[in-house]
């Protein structure tokens, strides 16, 4: 199965409830997101957003140029569905992020549980340097060393704050960093590692 098929399966028959990731409210990502101060109009971008409720949240703070990416056409249909009217609103992309070719720069790329899938130094290279290209802002979240070893039944690459903060370094510097538990909806704890960065 490739990892786009993957994903197509895990969105036409799980339910959010049914996948670790799901958050009701993404309190960590939304936080973070406001302590890059964007203007209300900045172009910001969910990679690998999936269905989750961060783009409902941009939305609901005012924010104009919101794009969400991600390799699953089932996520973002449901996505879509969920926000009925205010999908329009949005510009969806459905891609490998290893493919993405970014027409545009961004305020804010965020990334939660995306970033930790690539587990080849090639792959890690190609996407630290699309952020490199096109990113003034950057929140990021993936499991940390004290977190599962796999997400979603697929290989992850761990991370500390400093290892994830290093990755990007010294193209972007470190903001703000730090580990928080997600509870997932069938009640385990998953460990995160969050950084902020930004360009100089
Ligand atoms: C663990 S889920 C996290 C979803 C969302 N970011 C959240 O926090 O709720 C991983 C998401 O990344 C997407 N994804 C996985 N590999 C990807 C890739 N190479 N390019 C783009 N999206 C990818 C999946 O389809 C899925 O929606």
């Amino acid at each position: 199965m490739t990892n786009k098929e993957h994903w197509e399966n895990i969105y036409t028959t799980k339910t959010p409830a049914e996948v670790s990731w799901t958050e009701t409210y993404p309190k960590t990502s939304i936080e973070l997101l406001a302590a890059c101060n964007a203007p209300k109009d900045a172009a910001i971008i969910d990679i690998g957003g999936g269905d989750s409720l961060v783009v409902d949240s941009l939305l609901a703070l005012g924010y104009t140029d919101i794009s969400v990416l991600d390799i699953s056409a089932a996520a973002i249909e449901r996505a879509k569905n969920r926000l009925g009217e205010d999908a329009s609103k949005i510009t969806w992309i459905v891609a490998d992020i290893l493919d993405f070719k970014p027409t545009k720069n961004y305020y804010i790329w965020h990334d939660r549980a995306v970033f930790h899938f690539l587990t080849t130094t090639l792959d890690i290279a190609q996407y630290t340097q699309l952020v490199g290209q096109c990113v003034r802002n950057m929140v990021v979240g993936t499991f940390s060393q004290n977190g599962p070893k796999k997400c979603s039944g697929l290989d992850i690459s761990q991370y500390s704050t400093r290892t994830l903060a290093q990755t990007f370094e010294p193209k972007l510097h470190l903001c703000d960093s730090f580990y928080t538990d997600h509870h997932t909806p069938f009640g385990t704890i998953q460990n995160f590692a969050f950084v902020r960065m930004s360009v100089k």
